[in-house]
């Protein structure tokens, strides 16, 4: 079927047809807008505002930014000001411009531990070394945070504070706030990944790090990919204008102008018309759906040694297993078993956290995810006894 080729090349990966690979942390195509987008795209092309396909301002589009600012404001329950607002493609461009602007090969940022694998291949790019910080149910622990700013002041921190990849957990309020303090204390930038923000299912998390955006050390980083489609390649950075200066004048926007501005143009569309906020309230019930029906499977159906914290959001569950059990090791079974999963030494910049693996339930509906979970728990429970 055309759709099962175009599931593999948009993916990039080689998923053999009757495997459930829980290791996708995408959004399936059946939950792709296509017709949204298409009526988005007819309205701005009709608009008579033929600017959209000149060269745009290097910050981004004002009147897409001030959509984006009342979206944001009205989600994140906080006044977002468009002039703090850049656009990007991407949180993953985002993340290697910041890299690009604010650091010099060799120098030292901080990480959470576990952290999002693929960021991990950006800071490698950019030659910076990396400490990993211990985290908790709450996110980052903020006392290994003092131990380490007692011997070295980072770049930055890089955080994914809200439903974080890949361990689901939330940083508490009480932290956010302390993280700030240090940051200005200390003289570093936070560089939070807020990708999940508003994939929140069941209670609020708490505000985004967008609220600490008074502080010229704080660059809150969002996505369009997780609440509409990463094939757009949109996000944004909201930072104070400090912090602003220094990515609206450089030789990429110079040489390019300011990034994506038609896409831009086609989303704020989609915000004219309603048609974000209605994906997003669409999105939010359907993962709910699919986290609920992964994790009730997997606690069915696992043996008790393993554990994992319901988070509430995002896309992923982080599975504990006893320390003995190297899960990159369990690989080879579960793929006779026609099930996958990420394992934990991906998320750590030593590659240690061997006895943990991701799941998403981002990907597959509701059957798919329980017959997943159950080929993946009757192999972690043969390697249990
Ligand atoms: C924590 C995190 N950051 C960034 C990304 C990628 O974001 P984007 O598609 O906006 O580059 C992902 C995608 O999985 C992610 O989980």
């Amino acid at each position: 079927m055309i759709i099962d080729k175009l599931k593999i090349i948009t993916s990039n990966f080689d998923i053999p047809p009757d495997r459930i690979d829980l290791s996708i942390g995408q959004p399936g195509t059946s939950l792709l807008p296509l017709a949204a987008l298409a009526q988005a795209a007819e309205h701005c092309l009709t608009q008579d505002n033929s600017y959209i396909l000149a060269y745009g301002a290097e910050q981004g589009n004002w009147y897409f930014h001030h959509a984006l600012a009342g979206f944001l404001s009205e989600q994140y329950k906080l006044s977002v000001d468009p002039d703090y607002l850049f656009t990007t493609t991407g949180i993953s461009q985002g993340l290697d411009f910041i890299c690009r602007l604010f650091t010099r090969p060799g120098d030292t940022i901080f990480v959470e531990k576990p952290t999002y694998s693929l960021a991990l291949g950006i800071f490698a790019d950019c030659r910076l070394n990396l400490v990993g910080l211990p985290m908790d149910e709450n996110g980052v622990v903020i006392e290994a945070i003092e131990e380490e700013l007692a011997h070295q002041t980072p770049a930055f921190f890089y955080t994914i504070p809200t439903f974080h990849n890949p361990t689901g957990c939330t940083l508490s309020a009480a932290r956010r706030k302390k993280l700030v303090q240090l940051s200005r204390e200390h003289n570093f930038l936070i560089v939070a990944d807020e990708v999940y923000q508003l994939l929140a299912y069941s209670g609020t998390p708490p505000p985004s790090m967008a609220k600490y955006t008074d502080s010229a050390t704080v660059l809150s980083l969002g996505s369009f990919s997780k609440i509409l489609a990463p094939g757009l390649r949109l996000g944004w950075i909201q930072t104070h204008p400090d912090l602003m200066k220094s990515l609206t004048t450089n030789g990429l926007v110079y040489s390019g102008g300011g990034l994506n501005p038609f896409t831009s143009a086609i989303v704020q569309s989609a915000f004219e018309l309603g048609l974000q906020e209605k994906q997003l309230f669409h999105l939010q019930k359907v993962y709910w759906k699919r986290q609920n029906a992964l994790n009730s499977a997997l606690r069915e159906n696992l043996n008790d040694s393993v554990s994992f914290v319901e988070s509430g959001g995002g896309f992923f569950t982080w599975l504990q297993l006893p320390q003995r059990v190297d899960t990159e090791k369990l690989i080879p079974e579960a793929h006779q078993h026609d099930v996958s999963f990420a394992p934990g030494s991906f998320f750590s910049p030593r590659r240690d956290l061997k006895n943990y693996m991701r799941l998403s339930f981002a990907y597959y509906e509701e059957p798919e995810l329980v017959v997943g979970a159950k080929r993946l728990a009757a192999v972690i429970n043969r390697q249990l006894f």
